[in-house]
């Protein structure tokens, strides 16, 4: 296990395997931010006075960690928003609503999250733009094969997630990049699920935009990031308006916006929030990206060995890079199997993990989901094997 110690909330036993849903605070994180709440608590951008000024250093001093963090070329390419949500609403209902026209084509696949499926579906419906589903292969995966045959001169986007978080694949994001530039597609990346758990370089895989959340990557809830290329983003039209983005407004109906990166944040943003998610990517750079990653397919090989001992399970997607690992046990439906291991303090994901296109190629709508991160380890999975060893007592938890 890599720095257990820094993780208050599993010292009185808890296994946490839902990392994907979203991940523990490190002490240094939340200690950022009771710090802004109870040494420096001011507004960003507002102030003249001591606090506001250091509040403002902090506040753009995470923006340029963002920035070296996934290797963009400019703070401005950066927008501080509430999470991987709402960064996919204001790239499409911001920026697609008016570059798309009727007859153009989005590629995603069918296991994809939900927030990168609806807004797309609520904006089709709108202009008439097609969406077509680029296929999964026998394992679940977007091979390159599949993204090029789905490719003609009508498409215009193609909008993945880099990990998915029902299945865990890791997409190959430098060659679609790549297939992007040479046909002219932009190429949104959904990072949530790979923010916290691999290196992102958005020049080297040539993404035009990008969204993630802070709580996905050791920082808190409510908070995220919307990356853009700096020519593309400066097309993103505002979807709110209000203080801290405009430079003038008079009676007369005349406005001003500001340049970016301060045009797409109106309002008193979370800043609390952005300091934590400073901390985060501070932590887990001293810990090391590579050596996260390395770590998770350790433990993640070691559950697989140690779950095939199981009997009457299924495993859905041994054969990936990630730290999520899908299964069921006999034909215990999946939310009575995380009841019953919830007793053991085990937590893990049931259902249908927001990919609710999946079931329609996965064939079971249903799964366990197990996601490591880094401080999980060893004995926590026998504990869980243990557990599913002894899965007629599966029900007895529920009477
Ligand atoms: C792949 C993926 N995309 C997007 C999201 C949405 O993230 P949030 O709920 O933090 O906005 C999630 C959340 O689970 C996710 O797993």
């Amino acid at each position: 296990m890599l720095n257990r110690e820094d993780f208050e909330i599993l010292n009185d036993g808890l296994i946490y395997f839902d990392n994907a849903a979203t991940t523990m605070k490190p002490r240094c994180v939340v200690d950022s931010i009771v710090e802004y709440y109870t040494k420096y608590t001011a507004n960003a951008h507002r102030g003249d006075y001591d606090n506001s000024l250091r509040v403002d250093k902090k506040y753009e001093g995470v923006r340029e960690k963002v920035k070296n963090f996934i290797n963009a070329d400019s703070v401005k390419e950066i927008i501080f928003t509430k999470g991987s949500t709402e960064s996919f609403n204001m790239i499409i209902f911001g920026f697609m609503s008016v570059y798309l026209k009727k007859g153009d084509e989005v590629l995603l696949t069918k296991g994809e999250h939900a927030s990168n499926v609806l807004p797309w579906l609520n904006l089709s419906k709108k202009i008439g733009f097609n969406i077509k589903y680029i296929e999964l292969d026998e394992n679940y995966r977007v091979t390159l094969d599949a993204v090029k045959k789905n490719i003609s001169d009508k498409t215009k986007v193609i909008s993945l997630a880099h990990i998915t978080n029902a299945i865990g694949d890791v997409r190959p994001i430098e060659e679609i990049g790549k297939l992007c530039l040479e046909n002219d597609i932009l190429f949104v990346l959904d990072a949530t699920q790979s923010i916290g758990h691999l290196k992102i370089d958005v020049k080297k895989y040539n993404i035009s935009f990008m969204g993630f959340s802070a709580h996905k990557m050791l920082g808190p809830t409510g908070v995220g990031v919307l990356y853009g290329k700096e020519e593309i983003l400066e097309n993103l039209v505002p979807i709110e308006y209000g203080g801290g983005m405009n430079t003038a407004f008079s009676s007369d109906g005349y406005y001003e916006i500001k340049s970016l990166p301060a045009r797409l944040e109106a309002g008193t943003r979370n800043i609390a929030g952005v300091i934590g998610m400073g901390s985060a990517i501070d932590y887990l750079t001293s810990v090391g990206m590579d050596k996260i990653h390395n770590y998770e397919m350790e433990l993640k090989k070691y559950l697989i060995n140690r779950m095939k001992s199981i009997p009457n399970i299924k495993l859905y997607n041994e054969d990936n890079d990630s730290g999520v690992l899908l299964f069921n046990v006999g034909n215990y439906f999946s939310q009575d199997v995380a009841i019953y291991l919830n007793q053991f303090k085990i937590c893990i994901r049931a259902g249908n993990h927001c990919a609710k296109m999946l079931h329609e190629v996965i064939c079971s709508s249903n799964t366990c989901r197990v996601s490591l991160y880094l401080y999980n380890n060893k004995e926590e999975i026998d504990k869980l094997v243990d557990a599913l060893m002894n899965q007629d007592k599966i029900l007895d938890t529920l009477v």
